[in-house]
């Protein structure tokens, strides 16, 4: 079996065209098969998230050579059209950029020795590909992740389709974490004890990298509103009160129907879009809540501004479905795989960080993520044939399991009456058993991991190589 190794970075630095140092590479022009790419650069900025004060070394990416300030840009694309991006590496350590949910090629899926090599200060990578889906999806580095992402690098993609509906106003909404002391400076990113339990949590939650934001949206309008979970640790029970909410798509994916907003839960690395018909009278307004925990609190505000639109809810239609394979489940082959907790060793240094404790584990394998080698693939996978990943947590906790570069549908679970459109990401609950198709019509190396972050890092990664 071939295992992800160092002489894959040295393979991978020779062959990466899309590596270069800094300068090198900037006179490039783009053609029309490969647009312009947006720089996107890696930097530290400060930022007031805390009431206390002013955050120093919060990490974002900013489009353009200058210094950014606050929340990574949005990054909108067009299903079906060619996007290309210039990282630069801003920062004081190596990093890269994965797009969560894009099912792209495995050469542009940012993960270091695996797919591509580190990308050290001062140097820069060329991503360029084209989405295939559109949707909602974000991005973010995949090296020294709990570091890198709990310190702001997260941020949210908009795969455009020219043929969805048209709806009045669209808001996205960022969803995640800091932890911060009471002065505002960062506080240590873990607590072991947490790390082998749910995560730990942040002590700031913010929407947008603001704490509980007023967003306006037209008075009577039915507003799209795309929102990620971008947190390192949070699971959130997402409620709205104050309007009719329907649900449109999940992790990118239009629902066959849209329904109504009850309670949803969702994990980090999730999406869920809504359209809100908001209230008639202008500065009525409607709420996001978080209902998981013992004590609900507003996740974002909206206010309706202007003269009612007077839009109906019922005319909210489902979206284009994306182009995801139809898994063949008579012929698919079935792969186990058991999401345990371990007590292994702690894992060795890597130049992606580790920190320091191994707690899970996929098939009794406690692999700490950003890679550190050697290690198998979970299977070999034959590239365009269907498997039926048979799933099963055998822990109390719920486990938000991300596959890269493949959509796969939830055929069945113990814990579930209603099953989600495909997903890149599904959150599997306590003692819950699924099964996953999939077409492995994607050929590389796929990393298959929790995104929880703290479990990632501390043994509950593993990938698939297709081929
Ligand atoms: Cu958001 Cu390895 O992924
Ligand atoms: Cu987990």
């Amino acid at each position: 079996m071939p295992t992800i190794s160092r002489r894959m970075l040295l393979k991978g630095s020779a062959a990466a065209a899309g590596s270069f140092a800094l300068g090198a590479g900037l006179a490039v022009r783009g053609s029309i098969a490969s647009p312009t790419p947006h720089l996107l650069k890696a930097q530290f900025t400060e930022a007031r998230l805390a009431s206390g004060g002013i955050t120093p070394r919060v990490m974002t990416y900013g489009l353009g050579e200058d210094a950014a300030t606050g929340m990574p840009p949005v990054l909108r694309m067009r299903q079906g059209e060619p996007f290309a991006a210039r990282l630069l590496n801003g920062l004081d350590e190596p990093t890269t950029v994965h797009w969560h949910g894009l099912r792209i090629p495995n050469a542009m899926d940012g993960v270091p020795e695996a797919t591509q090599p580190y990308v050290y200060p001062g140097d820069g990578f060329d991503y360029a590909f084209t989405p295939p889906d559109a949707g909602t999806f974000w991005y973010h580095p995949h090296c020294n992740t709990l570091t890198q992402m709990g310190h702001g690098l997260t941020g949210m993609i908009v795969v455009e389709n020219p043929a969805d509906p048209v709806f009045d106003a669209e808001i996205v909404l960022n969803l995640r974490d800091w932890r911060l002391g009471a002065d505002g400076a960062f506080i240590a990113p873990f607590k072991p004890r947490d790390a082998a339990r749910g995560g730990t949590y942040g002590t700031v939650r913010t929407a947008n990298w603001q704490r509980e934001p007023v967003h306006d949206a037209p008075a009577g309008s039915l507003t799209r509103i795309r929102i990620a979970a971008t947190d390192v640790t949070r699971i959130y029970a997402l409620k709205v009160d104050g309007a009719e909410a329907s649900v449109i798509a999940l992790d990118g994916n239009p629902v066959e129907r849209p329904f109504p907003l009850d309670i949803l839960e969702f994990g980090p690395g999730q999406r869920v879009e809504l359209v809100v018909r908001m209230p008639d009278a202008e500065g009525e307004t409607v709420t996001l809540t978080n209902m998981r925990g013992s004590h609900p609190w507003t996740i974002a505000t909206l206010r309706a501004t202007g003269a009612s639109l007077k839009r109906d809810i019922r005319d909210v239609t489902p979206l284009p479905a994306n182009p995801i394979a139809e898994p063949d489940l008579s012929t698919a082959t079935a792969i186990p795989l058991d999401f345990t907790a371990t007590s292994e060793a702690a894992p060795g240094p890597s130049i992606c960080g580790t920190i320091g404790y191994s707690f899970w584990a996929i098939n009794r394998v406690a692999w700490p993520g950003d890679p550190a080698d050697p290690v198998a693939p979970l299977a070999d996978l034959k590239l365009g044939k269907t498997y039926l990943l048979q799933v099963r947590n055998r822990t109390p906790h719920a486990h938000p399991i991300h596959l890269h570069g493949l959509s796969f549908r939830v055929v069945g679970s113990n814990k579930r009456a209603i099953l989600p459109p495909p997903t890149d990401t599904i959150l599997l609950l306590p003692d819950e058993h699924a099964e996953l198709a999939l077409v492995a019509d994607n050929p590389g190396d796929w990393l298959l991991h929790c995104h929880i972050i703290e479990h990632q890092k501390t043994g509950m990664s593993g990938y698939f190589h297709i081929a």
